[in-house]
């Protein structure tokens, strides 16, 4: 099922519980949460002690993208406030399998996130271990971005790896989806939709979550129709050469 997840980062910060409920009553199902340190990303938001505070206001899952070089460091805090979802990213981790391994010790759900310039095939011998894969479609660090179209190539690749292995991972999408973006996105196999200035940027959440929900749910309906795209996944699935599988029939992709 696709859901939204509405990013607080466009929200109004002096009214984040007001904000929140209003997107949740407009169809948002997960509270996207972007924690930023001024060295990985040019930018500063947020950390555990909010975290905490929101934990007060909302039932849903909390999604925390860390945006931060060390992320290790504030696994147990966010645990601690409250945090459900926790995804880091493969560029700021040294030891990414570490990484995901201590965020599932502490209770949460296991995630990785891929910038633009990162591709899909670095992450196969981890995506065993994650709850959803995070595919950056701007660079991160600020809302109201542009989308960068060749993201749509990465959430196929994902969504094809994914049923070639035999895999449960979502893959979740963030940055610049709207109202003239959000179909693409569903289309190519996205079930995790990341939204900040389309749902808080003018001031009505509960609308636009409502609007940006039903063109997925739309565009979700036709990603199922029996004409669906096929994909070729026989040999791209790891690029050391080894294949994991050698067919190279053609299969349905979600
Ligand atoms: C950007 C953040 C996003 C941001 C997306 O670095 O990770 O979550 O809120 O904002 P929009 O939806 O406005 O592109
Ligand atoms: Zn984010």
């Amino acid at each position: 099922m696709v859901e939204l997840a509405p990013s607080i980062l466009s929200a109004d910060f002096a009214h984040l519980a007001e904000q929140i409920q209003a997107a949740e009553r407009g169809g948002g199902t997960v509270i996207h949460v972007d924690v930023m340190d001024g060295h990985f990303v040019p930018n500063i938001t947020i950390g555990p002690p909010v975290v905490a505070s929101l934990r007060k206001v909302t039932q849903l899952p909390l999604d925390c993208h860390l945006m931060i070089e060390n992320p290790d460091e504030f696994i147990p805090a966010l645990a601690e406030a409250g945090a459900n979802w926790v995804s880091v990213h493969y560029e700021a981790c040294r030891h990414l399998h570490r990484s995901l391994e201590l965020i599932e010790q502490h209770g949460m759900k296991p995630a990785v996130v891929i910038n633009p310039a990162t591709r899909v095939n670095l992450l196969i011998d981890i995506l065993p271990m994650v709850h959803h894969v995070l595919v950056m479609s701007v660079n991160p660090g600020f809302g109201g971005q542009k989308f960068i179209p060749f993201s749509l190539e990465k959430i196929r690749h994902l969504c094809a790896i994914r049923a070639e292995l035999g895999l449960e991972y979502r893959v979740e999408v963030d940055g610049g989806i709207a109202v003239d973006t959000v179909a693409q996105v569903v289309e190519a196999g996205a079930d995790l939709l990341v939204a900040g200035n389309a749902v808080f940027g003018d001031g009505h959440p509960e609308e636009n979550a409502r609007q940006l929900l039903q063109m997925a749910r739309a565009a979700a309906g036709e990603r199922l129709k029996p004409a669906a795209k096929q994909v070729n996944i026989g040999k791209n699935v790891r690029e050391n050469g080894r294949p994991i599988h050698r067919t190279t029939s053609k299969r349905k992709v979600c």
